[in-house]
């Protein structure tokens, strides 16, 4: 069996049935039983590689199903016991439970999860699945239909609110995405912002243009200008950026400070200095008061780019990047999730002494091959199709064979992720649409903002 056949026939196999009708995809089929109790579970952020081949494979009853079926779970939460509740938040992840020959479907909203965390990506993926589905399968007026238009305002609603802070950026907990365990990544974490961005550009296609909707159709529209412009300024880091938070002043008060979030030069970690190229850059961590995450994180700079959220020559900086530290940032299975890991009493105190978060394993500097398709993607993006190449030749060489892998451990990924599953569905579903992206050079509409190529994106 070839690579190709291998993931697909585990991507066939995943398909979770809800009254006859295909809805999802669980995490892991993990022959073993190793797999924890909820990867059974079809999570949100998982469902979208599977969906991004399903639709690109002319495929997207499965898709629709799985949007609707999203929707109607969030519209069966209830508050907590002195809460209001937010009407726009979505379930990290469902299954369908078989009771006294009844299906019915529970939805956990972090209420089960490990940790209890949020899964405030969620809410931005099914935006940008949804975008997806009305551009790319011919039919655009899922979207439009009034449960629909009423899930978008109220995840707006929820979205654009003033906070407790006045950063075009979202305010999130620790473990509210991908890395959705305690690891440092609470405050303004990269992840969730591009995703934010992503979510607001398809709003600015899903939301009908009525008058019940213009003023927070002006709303999003303004805050993704804002939020681009932050973000590209202030989570840019390459030589010439360095050299000016090296003399940054700090203490300064008023609207004209410079250094207004107070970052101290002192806080910028030793290794960065001699492992930035002078051609290269990258988009830090997290931003926040006094606060700057400088760890790179791959999925929310890989996306940046599919996203347009950086400029065309930042994509190329960071596409430089991960050329000049191909060992460390892909190594030999690709794609390490963030660089560097934290190790000894940061990793003590940032992860809690998570004993699955140990340096170099899982979310701690672990190589995801699910992050293959947005390496290959970003690289075709500014035309980069020789790393695209390398990247996609090593993860064939080894995936298949390792029987579809969620993690690798190890500085340079050579270890099959100590407690790792194996079929994990989304690290067969990256393969897939990377090879289709690979070999037919597009994600997979080329009229959508987001998972643009070329000539769309990153121009102004
Ligand atoms: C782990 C990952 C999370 C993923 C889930 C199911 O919890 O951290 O990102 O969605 O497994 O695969």
């Amino acid at each position: 069996m070839t690579p190709l056949e291998s993931a697909q026939k585990l991507l066939d196999a995943a398909i979770i049935e809800y009254r006859g009708e295909p809805v999802g995809t669980v995490a892991a089929m993990d022959p073993g039983g190793l797999a924890a109790d909820n990867y059974q579970d079809c999570f949100v952020r998982d469902f979208v590689i599977s969906a991004l081949v399903f639709l690109s494979q002319g495929k997207p009853a499965i898709v629709r199903n799985f949007l609707t079926v999203v929707m109607e779970l969030h519209q069966q939460r209830s508050a907590s016991a002195g809460h209001r509740l937010n009407r726009g938040m979505m379930p990290a992840s469902f299954r369908v439970v078989h009771e006294n020959g009844r299906e019915s479907l529970h939805a956990d909203f972090g209420d089960r999860a490990i940790g209890r965390v949020t899964p405030v990506d969620s809410i931005l993926w099914w935006l940008l699945l949804l975008d997806l589905y009305r551009s790319s399968s011919g039919d655009p007026e899922l979207s439009c239909g009034e449960d629909f238009q009423c899930t978008i305002r109220d995840i707006l609603e929820m979205l654009l609110n003033e906070g407790f802070e006045e950063f075009p950026t979202l305010l999130v907990p620790d473990g509210a995405f991908m890395i959705d365990r305690r690891m440092g990544v609470y405050g303004h974490p990269l992840e969730i912002q591009v995703l934010f961005y992503g979510a607001l550009n398809a709003v600015d296609d899903l939301l009908l243009d009525t008058e019940q909707n213009r003023p927070l159709r002006e709303l999003a529209s303004k805050r993704r200008q804002s939020l681009r412009a932050y973000i590209r300024m202030y989570y840019w880091l390459d030589m010439p950026r360095l050299n000016e938070l090296h003399r940054f002043k700090t203490e300064e008060a008023g609207f004209d400070s410079v250094n207004m979030l107070n970052i101290n030069p002192d806080s910028i970690p030793n290794w960065l200095e001699g492992w930035l190229p002078d051609n290269a850059g990258y988009l830090i961590g997290s931003l926040g008061p006094g606060r700057m995450d400088f760890r790179l994180f791959a999925a929310g700079n890989l996306m940046a780019i599919l996203f347009g959220v950086v400029y065309r020559q930042q994509a190329e900086q960071i596409l430089a990047l991960y050329e000049a530290r191909w060992d460390e940032l892909v190594g030999a299975v690709p794609l390490k999730i963030c660089y560097p890991a934290l190790e000894g009493r940061d990793w003590q105190l940032l992860t809690g002494s998570d004993s699955k978060n140990v340096a170099w394993s899982y979310h701690n500097g672990g190589s995801w091959p699910v992050l293959l398709y947005s390496l290959v993607g970003a690289a075709l993006n500014v035309n980069r199709r020789d790393l695209a190449g390398r990247a996609l030749q090593q993860a064939e060489q080894v995936l298949a064979r390792d029987q579809w892998p969620e993690y690798y451990d190890g500085r340079s990924g050579r270890l099959i992720g100590r407690r790792a599953n194996l079929c994990q569905v989304w690290s067969a579903a990256g393969y897939l649409h990377a090879h289709h992206v690979f070999h037919h050079g597009r994600m997979v509409d080329p009229e959508s903002d987001n998972w643009a190529l070329q000539e769309r994106a990153n121009q102004d």
